[in-house]
């Protein structure tokens, strides 16, 4: 079955309460946290997400699934760890050499939380496959990392299926998840290709009833 991390970036700030107790009961998997620092990527949503992590620490028991669109991304792991995250996701490209993303990966285990790495529509997959036997969550982007409600780019689905044939042909245990412009028109491609979790955000957030787009999201209806 697919699993649904739902990116909240996209709530409405006059009630973000009341949007995030209706999408705890809607039946998606994971909360996805976009992270944004103004400098790896154009906004900064550094004090949204926080703001709506100290509502959901009061209000949810589901998982954090938090995506670092930063540069500096040790500063950003101490900032949000202490939300206790099912994991925390950093983005390849930010990174300076394979030290660094060696570092991280242990830095974010040490403070026992799931590893993932996030790769950018125009990185090529083959970048990220040295890490996978040390990570548990591969977050290949969909659309250009920055902003919600953008359409998904094509041609990454094929991306999606290059590092699922990789994986299987190597034996290697790790989630494949896909960020961006996911909907009941594009997640069936995704999930074709090989991904088993989706971030969704516009097409839950902006529609008439959660828990049904849930449902038809993860049966693909
Ligand atoms: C984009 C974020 C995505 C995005 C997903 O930088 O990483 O998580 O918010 O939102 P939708 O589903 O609206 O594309
Ligand atoms: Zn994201």
């Amino acid at each position: 079955m697919m699993e649904i991390s739902a990116s909240i970036l996209g709530i409405n700030e006059e009630s973000p309460i009341r949007q995030l107790y209706d999408l705890e009961a809607s039946g998606i998997n994971y909360f996805h946290i976009d992270v944004m620092d103004g400098k790896f990527v154009k906004n900064n949503t550094t004090d949204k997400m926080i703001e709506y992590l100290e509502c959901l620490n009061s209000i949810s028991v589901l998982p954090l699934d938090i995506h670092l669109m930063v540069s500096n991304i040790k500063e950003y792991i101490d900032k949000f760890i202490v939300f206790e995250p099912n994991n925390i996701t950093f983005h390849l490209e930010a990174c300076k050499d394979e030290n660094e993303v060696l570092e991280l990966i242990r830095y974010i285990k040490n403070n026992n939380c799931k590893v993932g790495i996030s790769i950018k529509p125009k990185t090529e997959v083959s970048e990220i496959y040295r890490y996978l036997p040390l990570i548990h969550t591969c977050l290949i982007m969909t659309v250009e990392p920055g902003e919600g409600g953008q359409p998904l780019i094509p041609e990454t689905v094929k991306k999606i299926a290059e590092l699922k044939k990789y994986i299987d042909k190597n034996n290697i245990e790790v989630d494949i998840e896909a960020d961006g412009g996911i909907n009941l028109d594009t997640i069936n491609d995704v999930k074709n290709a090989g991904a088993n979790i989706v971030v969704a955000g516009t097409s839950i957030v902006k529609s008439e009833n959660y828990t049904e787009t849930v449902r038809k999201l993860k049966n693909n209806l």
